[in-house]
């Protein structure tokens, strides 16, 4: 049977992030996706212009209509915009059994905020203790914890093993935005921490690799993977599709990966 993996998160019309790049990438790893809406955000490749958000209510009638009728194998949660939001999922998720992936997401790549400040108080106390797996990026790991944003792998580890404290069961710091010339990932789990190396592709082709990874863990989960291995799997899928990003032409800002560049690659292989 093929895996059903929920994504709870924002719209981004442009298609690279959020709930678009979700159901690509879940389908793109061998899943079935489902969709639950938190917010519609105007947005292109150059930034966010607006953001209209769901009413929580409605929120949880959307998760609560999905789980009702479909087994859910996991559930990556994105774009959560506000406290309430974030109440209302954590709500309903309750009685859910499925692994959850959490992508702490607060500010855009072109810096719009998505999550409103006196929100991150209840995604920590409400989703974090959740979560099978936590993903921030490096200044999000540093806002959950109030510190400062780790600038080295010794640091990147020491805020990973702090986040653990906050109750999710494993946390992947994402070094995307690490100086230097690799974007090494580093995954705390009780038994200590791994890294999956990685080197940096230059481009400006990046806007949502945070989703997209994140989905693509889940959907790896979803299939019966363990947590180290979905990441590795992942983690290779979001470096192909970064790496074949600029064969997209959309947009003139920080464009999407290529969600399908295997099989687009394929089918052009099944033409020739
Ligand atoms: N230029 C790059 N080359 C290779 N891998 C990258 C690059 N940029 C990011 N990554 C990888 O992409 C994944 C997402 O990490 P990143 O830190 O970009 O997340 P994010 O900031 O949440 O992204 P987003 O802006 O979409 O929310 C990680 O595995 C990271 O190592
Ligand atoms: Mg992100």
């Amino acid at each position: 049977m093929i895996a059903n993996v929920l994504s709870i998160a924002g719209s981004d019309p442009s298609g690279g992030a959020g709930i678009q790049a979700d159901i690509k990438a879940i389908s793109a790893n061998g899943a079935y996706a489902l969709a639950a809406l938190t917010a519609l955000t105007a947005q292109n490749t150059q930034g966010v212009s607006g953001v209209h958000l769901v009413p929580p209510d409605f929120v949880a009638a959307q998760v609560r209509t999905v789980l009702d009728d479909i087994h859910v194998d996991a559930v990556k949660i994105g774009m959560i915009a506000n406290a309430e939001i974030a109440r209302a999922v954590a709500a309903t998720l309750a009685q859910c059994k499925a692994a959850i992936v959490l992508d702490p997401v607060m500010v855009a790549k072109g810096g719009a905020r998505l999550l409103e400040p006196d929100a991150v108080d209840s995604v920590r106390r409400h989703l974090l203790p959740r979560a099978a797996l936590l993903t921030p990026n490096l200044p999000e790991a540093a806002h959950l914890l109030g510190k400062a944003t780790a600038t080295t792998r010794a640091e990147m580890e020491a805020q990973g093993k702090a986040l653990m404290q906050l109750g999710p069961s494993a946390v992947l710091m994402k070094g995307g935005h690490l100086e230097g010339p690799g974007s090494p990932d580093c995954l705390v789990t009780a038994q200590g921490a791994r890294w999956y190396e990685c080197p940096r592709t230059r481009t400006p082709n990046t806007h949502g690799t945070g989703c997209t990874l994140s989905s693509a863990i889940a959907a790896h989960l979803a299939k019966g993977s363990n947590i180290g291995a979905s990441v590795a799997a992942a983690k290779a899928y979001v470096k192909n599709a970064i790496a074949q990003a600029d064969h997209l032409s959309v947009g003139s800002g920080h464009g999407p990966t290529h969600h399908f560049a295997a099989l687009y690659a394929q089918s052009e292989g099944d033409r020739a």
